[in-house]
């Protein structure tokens, strides 16, 4: 019996058809489609994307499985425990993706500041007459704290690029509290969240969503952050309560918010589409030909090393 390989997308670039040639029984199904359902209980690896939640009822239509694969670097979508319960590893694509997600996390931030999108819709509506000393008014970051949730890999990236920018980064960990982060170019505090979010003209979050951060920044936590402060968000939707930061930003108290992701995406809480100074990302931080094709890269020589050992 050949090793089947049930894949929801055909990725970017070329790596999965090449891992179909070396074990020769690549199926391709939509998620949750009867095709695929139906050829669960063939799989040995599974390859699903970060909007694509396996379930561990999943898990027992699938006796063969030894490996599940998913084209993100988050694996909140996953049965974690159950996985580990029955010997199937997770292989996801962990630095690959850290520039491209830094470098997005950054552009939400800047665009925010500097009310991009705003000056885009002026110019493009034609009602634009000409610069003006007060027009379109943005914030400078130079000088300024940013608060960094998550010490990892891409959290480390992003305080490397407002560092450049003359902010200064400052950490919140689940882990490691009392010890600085080594970013690169400096090192930075890590202090609990009680008392970084006074601290913060920009807030930026880089860590994964687990019970222990899902709802992290709840109305309570938002209310420590000083009035104007900047919310940007590349990481998972439920770890920033949305309702209570529509409520902050339309009360003024909060500068502004740029996302790249939502709780329950694809849908949008509608109240984002109307609000001023958001910038509204549909999930684009991996989102470049090289990082897809490095991640898919990845993952695909996880699941070959998974299959043959
Ligand atoms: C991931 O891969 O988990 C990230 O959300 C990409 O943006």
């Amino acid at each position: 019996m050949t090793t089947r390989i049930l894949s929801t997308s055909p990725l970017v670039g070329s790596h999965l058809q090449d891992l179909g040639r070396r074990f020769p029984d690549l199926r391709i199904a939509p998620y949750r489609s009867p095709e695929w359902i139906a050829e669960l209980s063939e799989a040995e690896a599974l390859v699903v994307l970060l909007s694509e939640p396996v379930r561990e009822s999943d898990l027992e239509l699938a006796p063969r499985l030894k490996v599940i694969g998913t084209y993100s670097v988050g694996v909140n979508h996953l049965p974690r425990e159950a996985c580990e319960r029955r010997g199937i590893r997770i292989v996801a694509t962990p630095g690959v993706l850290t520039d491209a997600t830094a470098d997005l996390a950054l552009t939400l931030l800047l665009a925010v500041t500097r009310r991009v999108s705003e000056g885009e819709a002026l110019v493009r509506s034609g009602a634009w007459k000409g610069w003006a000393p007060d027009q379109i008014l943005g914030t400078s970051l130079s000088g300024k704290t940013c608060g960094i949730l998550g010490s990892g890999p891409i959290g480390k990236a992003f305080a490397r690029r407002v560092w450049a920018l003359g902010m200064k980064p400052v950490f919140w960990d689940r882990d490691g509290m009392g010890t600085p982060v080594d970013f690169g170019p400096d090192s930075a505090r890590r202090l609990p969240l009680p008392e970084l979010l006074p601290l913060c003209s920009v807030l930026s979050l880089h860590c994964p969503l687990t019970d222990q951060t899902r709802g992290l920044l709840d109305r309570e936590a938002l209310a420590l952050l000083p009035a104007g402060a900047v919310i940007v968000n590349t990481a998972r939707g439920g770890i920033l309560d949305e309702s209570a930061a529509l409520e902050r930003l339309h009360s003024g108290l909060l500068g502004g918010v740029g996302l790249d992701v939502y709780a329950g995406e694809p849908a949008v809480d509608p109240a984002w589409l109307t609000s001023p100074r958001t910038v509204l990302l549909p999930h684009l931080g991996s989102a470049t030909r090289e990082t897809r094709e490095a991640m898919a890269q990845l993952l695909c020589e996880g699941i070959t090393t998974a299959l043959l050992s």
